[in-house]
């Protein structure tokens, strides 16, 4: 793609190129206008013997409250193991979304603007990690991360050089952020970072300032063991199947003890699969959803030749939404916890920990269940804080609770995705935390009284 000359490439895009394939009975038709494209996209590379690269797409501020070289960037990191931040880009957070429609027995795939985005500020870097997930290269299984240490470093790699693509990024705060499995990625990555700024000349750091986890899974041996409470009084389960479900569990944090990584996490599977199977929902993901989240129209929006050149993306790759080979590399990691790394992190920079209330995977309860754990000083005080009324637009959008460095919010009438859930009310949380406004400020005990009477709850 790179060898495209620039007039041919613009003529694709002008003609908002078309591309119509035959499935078994009715085709699709794929389009990516012009202002849908991201400001850089491309491959940052990791080993150049090899050919690791890491696919990224990065969309600048639309409305930027700052000048260029001061304002944040976001990274997204989408969970999995091995699931492509495409998702996070063209089904969540991005500034348009990929939209269904069935016409004249054409299916349609296009982009419609998503007013939610998380770039409207802030610039937003999308990044396909680790190597071999979506449209990034590994170049042999070998080198495909087993653990987060790995993963960190390569990501340590493609940020620094992200950063050195232009002058202007040298400085920027960068606010490391992901979703479900990335509750291992981010912190990883953060704690990494500050170990490594610590031993690096100014130059050569990274600008980290704070980092986020979305209905992450950080400490698989305590969340796995609150399933079967939340979805019993949920009202999902009754007594017998909570007892049988909590055998499940002490299978697996009994084999997460020991250390027997392989067989703990396909315990876990098991506890999830039975409990998916005796509630009989569409997915665990949102138990109010009566269908799972479309998220293979990206998968299917991004196998077109004309969509990936658009992006720079290698032509090559046959676009998998999800990676078995990633997910197998990393399958004796899904059950190590990272919470020591969250605990040096909330020391040391701030931390957002957010979860849409109707996720039975790695929701609610089964983040505060770990956070109480916390061996921080703050935690008392944490846990002693209000747990604020949030509203956006002058309705409930949930609840914020936080003290100093560590910020929770329970995001109302969403799943497990929560940018595609609540567009608007995530923008506004993630923006009010990295401004610290509203909820948000440092000191902030209650609620401004300009808020109450908007509230709906009683
Ligand atoms: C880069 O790839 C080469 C060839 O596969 C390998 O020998 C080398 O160890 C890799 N380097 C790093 C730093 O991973
Ligand atoms: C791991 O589990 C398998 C199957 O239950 C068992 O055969 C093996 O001995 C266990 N290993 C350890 C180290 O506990
Ligand atoms: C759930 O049900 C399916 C279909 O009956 C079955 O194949 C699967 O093994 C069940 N899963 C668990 C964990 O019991
Ligand atoms: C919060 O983070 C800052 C660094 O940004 C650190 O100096 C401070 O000690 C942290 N506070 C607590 C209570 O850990």
């Amino acid at each position: 793609m790179e060898s495209t000359p620039k007039h041919q490439q613009l003529l694709h895009l002008l003609l908002l190129t078309t591309l119509i394939y035959l499935s078994s009975a009715i085709s699709i038709q794929s389009s990516f206008p012009q202002e849908a494209l991201p400001t850089k996209s491309g491959y940052l590379t990791i080993n150049s013997t090899s050919g690791s690269s890491i696919f990224y797409t990065f969309y600048e501020a639309q409305n930027p409250r700052t000048p260029i070289y001061d304002t944040p960037i976001v990274i997204w990191l989408q969970g999995g193991p091995g699931c492509s931040s495409m998702l996070g880009n063209f089904y969540e957070l991005g500034p348009f979304r990929v939209s269904f429609s069935l016409r004249h027995n054409v299916e349609h795939l296009t982009l419609v603007r998503n007013s939610g985005s998380w770039n409207r500020i802030f610039g937003v870097l999308f990044i396909d990690n680790p190597i071999g997930t979506g449209f990034s290269i590994a170049g042999s299984p070998d080198e495909v991360p087993r653990n987060q240490h790995d993963v960190a470093k390569h990501l340590f790699i493609a940020v620094r050089e992200f950063i050195g693509l232009e002058k202007s990024f040298e400085n920027r705060p960068i606010y490391a952020t992901g979703e479900s499995y990335a509750g291992k990625y981010v912190p990883a990555f953060g704690y990494y970072t500050l170990k490594k700024n610590a031993r690096l000349a100014k130059s050569r750091r990274l600008n980290l300032a704070g980092v986020g986890i979305g209905n992450g899974l950080t400490d698989p041996e305590i969340q796995v063991g609150t399933h079967a409470l939340n979805a019993y009084y949920s009202g999902l389960i009754n007594g017998k199947q909570k007892m049988e479900l909590e055998k499940l569990q002490e299978e697996a944090i009994r084999l997460t003890r020991n250390g027997n990584w392989s067989e703990a996490t396909s315990a876990r599977l098991r506890v999830l699969g039975t409990l998916s199977n005796m509630t009989g929902l569409a997915t665990l993901y949102d138990f109010r959803r009566l269908k799972p989240y479309e998220d293979d129209l990206v998968g299917k929006f991004l196998s077109s030749v004309e969509i990936k050149r658009a992006l720079k993306a290698k032509e090559s790759i046959s676009f998998e939404v999800c990676s078995d080979l990633v997910g197998n590399a990393l399958n004796d990691d899904v059950m190590k916890s990272v919470r020591y790394m969250v605990e040096f992190l909330v020391k040391n920079t701030k931390v957002l920990l957010y979860q849409g209330q109707c996720d039975l995977r790695d929701g609610v309860v089964s983040a505060e269940v770990w956070m109480k754990k916390m061996k921080w000083e703050g935690i008392g005080k944490f846990l002693e804080a209000e747990r604020n009324v949030w509203s956006v637009n002058d309705e409930l959008a949930g609840y914020v609770q936080k003290w100093e460095n560590l910020t929770h919010v329970v995001v109302m009438n969403a799943g497990h995705l929560v940018p595609t859930d609540q567009a608007v009310n995530s923008q506004a949380m993630i923006e009010d935390w990295v401004l610290e406004k509203g909820l948000f400020a440092t000191g902030q005990v209650t609620q401004k009284p300009s808020h109450i009477g908007t509230c709906s709850i009683g």
